[in-house]
């Protein structure tokens, strides 16, 4: 059974709540180990496409789920008390959140890419990061623990991350992240090089002030 730490993250932040909406399921693993491990009591499963959503069914036949065939929220008619939105890009996790903006349920999200994005439409909407954690399981992920309220974060936060568990996963992502941004450094020229420069030094100061 696919199990690894990336999906065992998100499962484990679904601890005590009653019904997990996931959005974009594929497979369905999410709402499987979370019902085995008796975390939540019911489970809704959406996906955009056909065929993964073919693989859920198999995997949760007889499980307390039910299955949606829908872009994102828009078809769903019923209560749930935590969204989870992982294995997206952040332009289509934003855009999915946007068909729900009135809804009070916390998210539990797991972008992969432009997360400072992500992180300045949370701030401009009305949610709150409870706190983000980093998940090493080959490469390095983000989960957003996400609920209702009003935060403002600086600039550094906006990319290097805001509330965030400072384990020694967090120093080894940070460590990655300056590498990543001192070759864009190297191979980049004039607003393009000084933009990556200022995005490297936030990494740096990061880590610095863990240090200290
Ligand atoms: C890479 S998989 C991630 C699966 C799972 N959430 C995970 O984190 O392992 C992305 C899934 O999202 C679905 N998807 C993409 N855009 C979507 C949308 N707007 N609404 C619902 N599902 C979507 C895709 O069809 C695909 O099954």
């Amino acid at each position: 059974m696919a199990r690894n730490k990336r999906i065992d993250s998100i499962v484990e932040a679904l601890k005590g709540y009653h019904t997990a909406l996931d959005i974009g399921t594929d497979h369905g693993y999410v709402l499987k180990h979370a019902l085995d491990q008796h975390y939540i009591k019911k489970g809704i499963a959406s996906d955009l496409r056909k065929q993964p959503l073919e693989k859920a069914k198999t995997l949760l036949k007889n499980y307390p789920v039910d299955f949606y065939l829908t872009d994102g929220f828009l078809s769903i008619d019923q209560p749930f008390d935590v969204v989870v939105i992982a294995g997206m890009g952040s332009h289509t996790t934003i855009e999915i959140m946007k068909q729900r903006l009135d809804t009070q349920a916390d998210f539990i999200l797991m972008p992969h890419d432009h997360l400072h994005e992500l992180r300045a439409f949370l701030c401009e909407h009305g949610f709150v990061i409870d706190y983000e954690k980093i998940i090493e399981d080959r490469h390095f992920y983000t989960l957003f623990k996400v609920i209702r309220g009003t935060m403002t974060m600086s600039e550094k936060e906006m990319y290097t991350g805001y509330h965030v568990i400072k384990d020694d996963t967090y120093k080894k992502y940070i460590k990655k992240m300056m590498a990543h941004y001192h070759a864009l450094v190297a191979k980049t020229h004039s607003e393009k090089q000084a933009y990556f420069t200022k995005i490297e030094r936030y990494f740096m100061e990061v880590l610095h002030d863990i240090h200290d």
